[in-house]
């Protein structure tokens, strides 16, 4: 099974997004593949087609009740969301998101029913490997030891570095293969879990070629490609023909 995980982000608007939601409708025709749509929240309700799995960008650490402005795990399941994208680099940055409130939002989503999509990567460019791998180690421990046994398989995990967000840089393929292998050797021997480990970072219909090229990789989280519906079944397609 490989994922395709698109993020639109804050983008678009009610009739773009209507248009939008039109045309992505039937790109997915593979069962081996999870297609996953995570629009802006206003616009979840529009998402509500069977042709791909939906998630959201967010979820409150709070159940139901006086939270003004909260989207909470209990709501986004009653509209058919079936994943949560946690500790995006963006809602660390500029929404000052902690570690805490990730696990909060973690727990949140288990409770209603929902599999959480977590977010690690090194934040700056430097890209000394002994210093990324703590970093790395640090985010999948700290989350998992907080995660109920029985519950972490549902975990999906995302390397997804910084710098390469949005900026049309890719680490090399030998750099993710190196990323990738320490987060699975860590995953299975201190949790004796194999999860799935995406990328995510700057992909597009040019570079999914060779990225695909890395096996390991259980699949992409995409940004701006995810925008263009064609790009969009591009990757797909070339994803589908690489299975
Ligand atoms: P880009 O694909 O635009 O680099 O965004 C990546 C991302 O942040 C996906 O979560």
């Amino acid at each position: 099974m490989k994922y395709l995980i698109c993020n639109l982000k804050a983008n678009k608007l009610k009739d773009d997004i209507t248009l939008y939601e039109e045309n992505i409708r039937n790109i997915a025709d593979d069962s081996n593949i999870e297609f996953i749509i995570c629009p802006p929240t206003p616009f979840l309700y529009l998402f509500q087609n069977n042709n791909y799995k939906l998630g959201s960008q967010d979820v409150s650490q709070f159940s139901n009740g006086s939270y003004t402005g909260e989207n909470t795990a209990e709501q986004l399941s009653s509209l058919k969301v079936k994943y949560v994208l946690v500790g995006h680099s963006e809602r660390r940055n500029l929404l000052n998101e902690d570690e805490s409130a990730i696990i909060n939002k973690i727990k949140k989503a288990y409770h209603s029913h929902m599999r959480p999509i977590y977010f690690i990567g090194e934040q700056n460019t430097s890209k000394e490997e002994s210093e990324a791998n703590k970093i790395l180690e640090r985010q999948i421990s700290h989350i998992i030891n907080e995660v109920p046994d029985y519950k972490r398989e549902k975990l999906i995990i995302v390397y997804e570095p910084l710098w390469a967000i949005g900026t049309g840089l890719t680490p090399t393929l030998s750099e993710i293969t190196t990323r990738i292998n320490f987060i699975k050797k860590i995953i299975k021997e201190y949790y004796d879990l194999s999860l799935p480990v995406l990328y995510g970072g700057s992909v597009n219909e040019n570079n999914i070629d060779e990225l695909i090229t890395v096996g390991m990789l259980d699949g992409f989280v995409v940004g701006g490609s995810s925008l263009e519906t064609e790009a969009l079944r591009k990757i797909y397609k070339k994803i589908q023909k690489n299975i």
